[in-house]
């Protein structure tokens, strides 16, 4: 019988409630929902040949064998209790983000077929048994370390949020190829510092990001049956927006939980940024608009922004006084500022607009 998330995660922590990087509030996967009808009206004419092609390899199923569902996971060696959460909380915020893809898949497939458009709820199928694939591997390391989180049982109590579909579209193009990008770094590392892998989970990660690799294309695919999205203000808004966005949340989430990372024998800002650096550089094949990155302030403002962030944090702790809510509203205020700064930076045009112009 599956644990309950609350029985587990009291069986990790103290009778007292979980271990913060197992609150539930954390693990509850955002619902995501997007105009379906309009998704259901996606012209696939001008691009056929590709959608074809990306159906076929999704159907080819390239990683059926890949993710052994007897393969042991349990961790190599010991860790310290930092370390220890340091690994669990990857573990579970990845599981939970997977998961989320597949929720989010798995609707818009069902909506699609109920739509009559059955090429592309299978698409989405597909996509969704991959994410399935991935949350059931991350689940099983979980529970190699103790901890059993009932996945079907959290998403009853989902939150639901409505993106428009240009968002969602923008949005899980670049979740795919950070997500790409993330699993193939880690990949690399670990293969030449083979004595930095804590677990077996790390030796799947070369197959996993193809997974995450043909989703973002296939998202690319998508971006390009909608022109309109490509092209002036709005697609010059939506690319700045995105790639700000995705990439600050990447920032704060690496840097600040920078101790998985160290235990890879990883750098996190340096991870942080390859990590942006590659991402924007893909971008450049679907994005009207990317970052630039080189001579410009763009990362040393993410220094800024992370040292701005662990400080509001330290001061958070601390017993409140009128002094430390002066220094905390100068601290927001500061943090404000380098937000808008660093949204504002250079961009330069990929060229993808003008395609289809004749
Ligand atoms: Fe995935
Ligand atoms: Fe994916």
């Amino acid at each position: 019988m599956t644990t309950t998330l609350a029985k587990a995660a009291g069986s990790v922590a103290a009778a007292a409630g979980p271990a913060p990087h197992l609150r539930e509030d954390l693990l509850t996967p955002r619902f995501y929902t997007t105009e379906i009808a309009k998704a259901a009206s996606t012209d696939l004419a001008g691009q056929r040949a590709a959608f074809e092609a990306m159906l076929a390899e999704m159907e080819a199923d390239y990683n059926r064998e890949h993710f052994d569902r007897k393969a042991p996971l349990d961790r190599l060696r010991e860790l310290t209790a930092v370390q220890k959460e340091a690994y669990e909380s990857y573990l579970v915020r990845s599981c939970v983000s997977e998961f989320s893809g597949f929720l989010l898949f798995k609707e818009l497939s069902r909506r699609l077929f109920k739509a009559s458009r059955p090429e592309l709820g299978r698409l989405f199928q597909l996509m969704a048994r991959d994410e399935a694939r991935h949350a059931g591997f991350l689940n099983r390391a979980l529970v190699a370390e103790g901890i059993e989180i009932d996945l079907p049982s959290l998403s009853g109590k989902r939150p639901i949020t409505w993106f428009p579909l240009s968002w969602v579209l923008y949005s899980v193009f670049l979740s795919e190829k950070i997500g790409y990008w993330r699993y193939i770094l880690i990949d690399r590392h670990l293969k030449a510092h083979p004595e930095n892998s804590v677990a077996p989970l790390f030796d799947f990660f070369e197959p996993w990001c193809q997974d995450e690799n043909r989703h973002g294309d296939i998202f690319n695919m998508l971006i390009r049956c909608w022109p309109e999205l490509r092209q002036g203000l709005r697609g010059r808004l939506l690319s700045r927006f995105f790639l700000w966005s995705v990439f600050l949340t990447h920032s704060l989430t690496v840097c600040e939980r920078g101790s998985f990372y160290t235990l890879l024998g990883i750098d996190p800002a340096r991870f942080d940024a390859e990590v942006m650096r590659q991402t924007n550089r893909t971008a450049r094949r679907a994005f009207p608009y990317v970052f630039t990155f080189e001579g410009t302030r763009y990362v040393q403002l993410r220094d800024q922004l992370v040292d701005t962030f662990r400080q509001m944090q330290a001061l958070g702790e601390q017993p409140a006084t009128p002094g430390r809510f002066l220094k905390n509203l100068g601290l927001k205020l500061r943090f404000a500022g380098l937000l808008v700064h660093q949204f504002c930076q250079p961009m330069e045009a990929t060229g993808v607009q003008l395609e289809g112009i004749a």
